[in-house]
């Protein structure tokens, strides 16, 4: 059945939309006077209790509804993503956490459910993510305040919307805010089939700025190797592939790189450093194999190599983060043209189990999970 609503209103009232689940109430314009007994819908939750494995500690949970003050937005989302970092914020291992008990996710899309008297820039039936992102997205329906959402337009499919923050926005931000990178340029990066990597390929792609993908050695290599070359990749190595290598008879025409990407650590960060030229800088901004980043004494010495990290979070905290609005919408553009794509599994919410063994690596390489409320 279609949804109802009930758009109504000037500052003295509260916007509130019921969908065929309430159609028992009545659809009402509710005064200033009964204004402290609305509560948003009761909300599903992902909710862990203690630090661990998520897939432990996890639980679906009712949460009642809460009241809606006057600048409060009620959202019903309707896609989030599972990220690593979301993964490490259960573990009780990622910097910037919520004590538990506490909601999953981080990032999301959803659409405007109800608003307090005092919100003018939202309607019910827009769509909205958290800007910055924050945490408890993993629920179907969330209250914030009016300054914690963003808008964004609905001509892009919502696993995109879900997700354009975390890591499209990391990739665009390392390669404008790292070094200056020109047309004609090189980059190299490992880990090229995540979320990140994949932005950052066709990003630098639409910068004429070319790049040298390290993948892990994986069933299907030939195929996956085939996607990121129509992403954009100029080359794509496994590890095993450049093993024991000259790895800079491998660039063919390219030019030799001085940024590079790592998001794995261990051997593959290693990789890294080898394609870089003198001078170059690697980037670190992720540890999935957990192993350290190793760089010998000559590296430094002789080559000059630069390291440095990258974390959104304090990007965020800066100066510069109502910019990440602006940018959101640039890559939500660059979607709904066709120019940035990525692989998502949309799986229902409620088999949220197998989309947390699929992100937890449990089932072998997976596309990207997200949840579908
Ligand atoms: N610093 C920041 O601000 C920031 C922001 C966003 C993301 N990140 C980090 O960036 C990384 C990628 O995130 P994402 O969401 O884009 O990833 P994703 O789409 O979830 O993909 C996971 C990636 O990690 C690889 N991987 C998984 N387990 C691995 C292992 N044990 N050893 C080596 N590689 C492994 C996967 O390779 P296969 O395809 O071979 O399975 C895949 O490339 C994560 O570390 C994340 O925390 C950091």
């Amino acid at each position: 059945m279609k949804m109802l609503r009930s758009l109504i209103l000037k500052p003295s009232y509260l916007l509130l939309k019921f969908n065929h689940n309430t159609t028992s109430l009545p659809i009402r314009v509710l005064n200033m006077q009964t204004f402290s007994s609305v509560v948003s819908p009761p909300s599903n939750a992902v909710v862990y209790e203690a630090h661990g494995q998520p897939d432990e500690v996890s639980k679906l949970v009712n949460i009642p509804g809460k009241e809606l003050k006057e600048n409060d937005v009620c959202v019903k989302m309707l896609a989030a993503p599972i990220n690593p970092s979301d993964i490490n914020r259960i573990q009780g291992v990622y910097p910037v956490r919520p004590e538990p008990p506490a909601v999953g996710g981080y990032e999301g899309v959803g659409e405007v459910y109800s608003v307090g008297s005092g919100v003018t820039s939202f309607s019910p039936g827009d769509w909205v993510i958290p800007y910055p992102p924050s945490s408890g997205t993993w629920q179907t329906y969330i209250m914030k305040d009016q300054n914690v959402w963003h808008k964004v337009n609905k001509g892009v499919p919502i696993e995109y919307a879900a997700t354009i923050t975390v890591n499209p926005l990391t990739a665009l931000l390392m390669l404008e805010e790292c070094i200056t990178l020109n047309s004609g340029d090189a980059i190299v990066q490992n880990g090229a089939t995540s979320m990140v990597g994949q932005c950052v390929i066709q990003l630098a792609k639409t910068r004429g700025i070319h790049s040298i993908n390290i993948i892990r050695d994986r069933p299907g290599v030939d195929e996956v190797k085939e996607r990121l070359k129509d992403l954009g990749a100029d080359e794509v190595f496994t590890e095993n592939e450049l093993e024991g290598k000259n790895v800079k008879s491998l660039l063919g025409g390219i030019s030799e790189p001085a940024l590079g990407f790592n998001c794995v650590g261990g051997n593959s960060a290693s990789m890294v450093l080898k394609f870089l030229r003198q001078g170059g800088t690697m980037v670190t901004y992720g540890g999935m194999s957990k192993k350290p980043v190793t760089v010998s004494t000559s590296s430094f010495i002789f080559k000059e190599l630069s390291l440095r990290g990258f974390w959104l979070q304090n990007w965020l905290n800066t100066d510069k983060a109502e910019e990440g609005r602006r940018m959101i919408d640039r890559l939500l553009g660059l979607v709904k043209d066709g120019k940035l794509k990525y692989k998502m599994e949309l799986t229902p919410f409620n088999d949220f189990n197998t989309a947390l063994d699929k992100a937890l690596g449990k089932l072998g390489s997976q596309p990207k999970q997200v949840i579908k409320f």
